[in-house]
């Protein structure tokens, strides 16, 4: 098991590898099959993870995958073919109830406002976490989303997203979350923690892809030394991006596959990829990136393809409040 991804600094000094294996599995973006996570899908692709060299993953609360990567790490550790020091595990808590179409379970996911206390539903969360990895603490725990997908009231967001976030400050005070971070944050939920005063997530996890490019947002946080978290970084499959024409001209002329042009695009802009794949021989591949370089003008033209809307796999943040 080889290990050799290079790692970038957070703002607390401790290092990620630039390259995360996205341990979601199932189907979010649609089609004509049953829409939700499917964790039986993980096993395999997880375990060939851990064997072609990924020290990071990238699972949640909600994707049902935190004992899968538990075991398949666990195995890895029992049998000292790694140690606890060599790998970076995250985990996001406080996923807001997903539409009834998506089979989320409502026992993974929160309707905010029908939560009495919402610091004790993250520290008993947080708790059941780190039993299902088998794990003392996490290297990276984020806050899943700032809000509900169908909130009307401003305040009340605000104010959980504070609550939240002030139990991720103590988590990270404790020692069992190494790193804090957010996903899906706008340029203004996260003014909201830094008005309020409060620790500067570590971490932006937000989607990011040649069809949803978030560079403001991106600018934003690298003038606050949060480190951003490409996900979905191939659209979660949709929208024909692997098929771009652009991207796969750029392919041909470094003699790389498409989803490699898209990671290495992203990395030489200084984003943290979590590409997830079923198959042995892309997901091998897709941590195989750093024997090429893209020139100034190709990394342009993929810059170019980004459509006037952008195409999201997932909720446009903008609309939580
Ligand atoms: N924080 C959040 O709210 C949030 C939301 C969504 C996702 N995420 C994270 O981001 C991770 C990745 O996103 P995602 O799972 O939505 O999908 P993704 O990585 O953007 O795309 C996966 C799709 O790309 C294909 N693929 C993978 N490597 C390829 C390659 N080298 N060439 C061609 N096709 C390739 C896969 O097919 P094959 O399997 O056939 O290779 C699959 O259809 C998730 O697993 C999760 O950890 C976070």
């Amino acid at each position: 098991m080889t290990n050799n991804t290079p790692t970038i600094t957070l703002s607390n000094a401790n290092t990620i590898p630039v390259v995360g294996f996205g341990c979601a599995f199932g189907n979010w973006t649609g089609g004509e099959g049953m829409q939700g996570f499917l964790p039986e899908e993980a096993w395999r692709p997880i375990t060939l993870a851990l064997e072609a060299g990924y020290r990071h993953f990238d699972t949640a609360f909600c994707y049902g995958t935190e004992r899968h990567v538990g075991d398949i790490l666990g195995r890895a550790l029992a049998q000292g073919n790694v140690a606890r020091s060599d790998l970076f595990v995250t985990t996001k808590l406080a996923h807001p109830a997903a539409p009834p179409h998506v089979a989320i379970s409502h026992r993974l996911t929160w309707d905010w406002r029908k939560v009495d206390d919402l610091a004790a539903r993250v520290a008993d969360d947080f708790e059941r976490s780190k039993e299902k990895l088998g794990m003392g603490y996490v290297d990276l725990l984020l806050m899943h989303w700032p809000g509900t997908f169908a909130n009307e009231d401003p305040g009340f967001a605000k104010d959980a997203r504070l609550a939240i976030w002030e139990t991720f400050e103590r988590f990270l005070a404790r020692g069992d979350a190494r790193a804090i971070g957010v996903c899906n944050f706008t340029a203004s939920h996260l003014s909201d923690l830094s008005d309020a005063g409060r620790t500067t997530p570590m971490v932006n996890q937000i989607e990011y892809h040649p069809y949803c490019q978030e560079r403001e947002l991106m600018a934003f946080c690298r003038a606050r030394g949060i480190v951003v978290e490409a996900y979905a970084p191939f659209a979660s499959g949709a929208f024909d991006l692997l098929k771009d024409p652009v991207i796969n001209e750029v392919a041909t002329e470094v003699g790389c596959s498409i989803g490699q042009v898209i990671l290495k695009w992203h990395l030489q802009q200084g984003r943290v990829v979590l590409p997830k794949s079923g198959n042995a021989k892309r997901i091998a591949q897709n941590l195989d990136l750093f024997s090429f370089e893209l020139s100034n003008d190709q990394l342009a033209r993929i810059d170019a393809v980004q459509p006037q809307e952008a195409k999201r796999s997932t909720v446009d943040p903008a609309t939580v409040l």
